[in-house]
């Protein structure tokens, strides 16, 4: 069995600007556009020589000075804006925007569902076509799950586990020690947002997050969380990030249960980080076999999922009845089951 999980792509490709040229522009942004031939046209960062480091690794043409003089160039050769930033940056330069422009916004939607709010009201208001990169949904294997749940192979679904048994280097990324939220705003988000994109809304969550006491500094490093759909299905959400006792026993994995079958996803790039293991992807359908079939699918989560929001925006662009799955109108529920999130950890019962 043969699965092509490549996003479509616009008829025509709309060069690209970018706003913030950090680990995950470099790590996953770029590799992805080059893959789809995205053209780039200008950076722009506040630190003026890590762009234009990045702009001569990727020959990217020009780093601009100020972000007037991005907007300028991004003006004159009708650009689409890659917003690459940490969530605390996101409104002010949204701000700026040109009225009508397409923008990709990096997730989080803000550090929260009030700055979320503000940044879908500029959104409205500034009538851009804007998303959120929730990149997940784009992942090979995400798209090769949907794409076997749609056609019915596993029955109906009803049951999605994420779990996460693994050793994160926390340290690797500085700015998270000084906020509030981290582990579900920063690394569950994916999940949640995952989940939604298969079940919709949940009607309610309960959760708690917690710190580890290898990384106390953080506000948190593990969480479980349960998405509430009713009687029928199960949404559930596991993650402990303090893993440090090797690979043997690390688990990284999405398993999805239907009603006449399953679909078990082990998520490589978290095991025995930074290095990886291989994806696997599996299912078993019992209308099919009683075995277990594997499927190699091409490209992973980081960087081929990131080809897919951009991709979206620029078809959504092309075509105002395009489904643009990582809309800002969507993204915003993903931010709201987020809250709930952490306000369901801080109730006593
Ligand atoms: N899977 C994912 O979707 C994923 C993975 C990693 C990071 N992220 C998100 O991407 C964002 C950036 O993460 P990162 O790891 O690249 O961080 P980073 O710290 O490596 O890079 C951020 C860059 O933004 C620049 N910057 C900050 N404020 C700016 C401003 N007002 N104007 C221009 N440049 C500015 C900084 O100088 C820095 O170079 C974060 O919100 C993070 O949550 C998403």
């Amino acid at each position: 069995m043969k699965i092509d999980t490549f996003p479509i792509l616009p008829k025509t490709k709309k060069p690209i600007v970018i706003i913030g040229a950090g680990g995950i522009v470099k790590d996953a942004h770029l590799p992805a556009y080059k893959r789809a031939g995205f053209e780039v046209k200008a950076l722009y960062d506040l630190e003026v020589e890590k762009a234009e480091r990045l702009a001569g690794d990727y020959g990217i043409g020009t780093v601009c000075q100020s972000l007037d003089a991005l907007i300028e160039l991004a003006k004159t050769n009708d650009c689409v804006y890659d917003v690459a930033l940490p969530a605390s940056a996101i409104i002010p330069v949204i701000d700026q925007i040109p009225d009508g422009s397409g923008v990709l916004i990096q997730k989080p939607m803000g550090n929260d569902l009030g700055q979320a709010a503000i940044i879908l009201d500029l959104c409205r208001k500034k009538q851009l076509v804007a998303g959120v990169n929730f990149q997940l949904r784009h992942a090979p294997y995400i798209k090769a799950a949907k794409k076997i749940i749609d056609d019915g192979v596993i029955g109906e679904l009803h049951d999605i586990d994420v779990r996460m048994n693994v050793y994160t280097p926390w340290h690797l990324w500085d700015f998270l020690y000084e906020l509030p939220r981290v582990e579900i705003q920063y690394h569950s988000i994916h999940y949640i947002d995952m989940i939604r994109y298969f079940f919709g809304n949940p009607e309610s969550v309960l959760a708690k997050t917690t710190k580890h006491p290898n990384a106390k500094a953080l506000s948190s490093a593990r969480s479980s969380i349960i998405m509430d759909y009713g009687d029928l299905i199960r949404a559930n959400i596991n993650t402990n990030h303090g893993h440090n006792f090797g690979p043997k026993h690390q688990e990284s994995y999405f398993k999805f249960e239907g009603t006449e079958g399953a679909i078990k996803v082990r998520v490589g790039v978290y095991l025995d980080y930074p290095k990886g293991l291989p994806d696997k992807f599996e299912f078993i359908s019992l209308n099919v076999s009683d075995d277990w079939q594997q499927i190699d699918l091409e490209g992973t989560w980081f960087p081929d999922a990131f080809i897919g929001p951009m991709s979206g925006l620029m078809c959504k662009m092309e075509d105002p009845a395009f489904e643009f799955i990582n809309s800002v109108e969507d993204a915003i529920h993903t931010m709201e089951v987020v809250e709930k999130c952490y306000r369901s950890g801080e109730h006593e019962i």
